[in-house]
């Protein structure tokens, strides 16, 4: 059908009175006519976005489905998720999420992409698990994602850092390919060619937030001071009338660390710090 604000009638009318200036006028102004006519033509073509096109922040580049794929099983998505993809392009992390049974929302600026996210998630059945959003990833609130995916840029990441680790302990935050700066992965899968990745964007890159536990707890065994950066601990623990240095990790809640040859496990519950052995 015809894309009109007027009604056919009027349309045809128009697409008319250009075919009779055509008809009248000298050779420069028949191929002006013939490029206004080429305007009045309905676009049958469907949208299909150029990879390396412009972006807001950052161009389209589609992750490969093998790469998506790898990313969402190192963040072990599952139907218990909400998954978030910040520059969702396509929408393809959102689209493979909710066909593993999670909830998700593409944040995309571009209008175009955000339509043709759209029709995919129709497409392949998911479109009640996985909505699109014509936004500004850096102006959006994912307080509330269990799983955030990013394809960015390092810079934007970093960015992006101080809101990704306010998010609650243990959501996780999974990157093709691009870092966090000096927040260093949790964990990471990387696909040669063997495994049937053949571009520049292989790489599943996995954090964990951790939980804020930097300070001084009371523990049973005594009294622990940690220092904290990103999900590293150091500090010391004191217990049976001696301090010992300490080293280890927080992940979501759980806390691991060394001191005195012995390993020690525990998660911080509301406010109490809670220690094995
Ligand atoms: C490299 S592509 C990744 C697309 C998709 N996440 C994927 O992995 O296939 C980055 C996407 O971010 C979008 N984008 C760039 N700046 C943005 C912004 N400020 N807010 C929302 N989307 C943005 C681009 O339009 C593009 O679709």
């Amino acid at each position: 059908m015809l894309p009109s604000t007027a009604g056919g009638n009027d349309v045809s009318q128009h697409r008319e009175s250009v075919l009779m200036r055509c008809t009248k006028g000298a050779l420069f102004a028949l191929a002006f006519c013939a490029a206004a006519l080429a305007q009045e033509q309905p676009s049958t073509r469907a949208y299909e976005p150029q990879s390396g096109q412009a972006g807001k922040d950052v161009v389209w580049v589609p992750t490969p489905q093998i790469t998506v794929d790898v990313m969402l099983e190192l963040a072990k998505v599952g139907p218990k998720d909400f998954v978030m993809d910040l520059g969702s392009g396509d929408g393809r992390l959102v689209i493979t999420a909710a066909k593993r049974g999670a909830r998700g929302m593409g944040v995309e600026y571009n209008p175009d992409l955000v339509e043709l996210s759209r029709r995919n998630a129709e497409k392949e059945g998911v479109a009640g698990r996985a909505r699109f959003v014509k936004a500004d990833l850096f102006e959006t609130d994912f307080s509330q994602a269990t799983v955030i995916t990013l394809f960015l840029l390092t810079d934007l990441n970093v960015k992006l850092r101080p809101k990704l680790l306010a998010l609650k302990p243990g959501t996780r935050i999974v990157a093709n390919t691009f870092n966090m700066g000096d927040w260093l992965p949790d964990d990471s899968v990387e696909l040669g060619y063997n495994a049937g990745c053949n571009s520049a964007w292989c790489t599943a890159l996995l954090w964990i937030v951790p939980a804020r536990v930097e300070g001084t707890w009371a523990i049973a065994q005594g009294e622990v001071s940690f220092k904290q950066r990103y999900q590293k601990l150091t500090g010391a623990l004191y217990t049976e009338g001696t301090t010992y240095p300490l080293a280890g990790s927080v992940r979501g809640e759980e806390i691991r660390f060394t001191a005195n040859g012995r390993e020690y496990t525990g998660r911080l519950n509301g406010t109490k710090l809670e220690l094995r052995p």
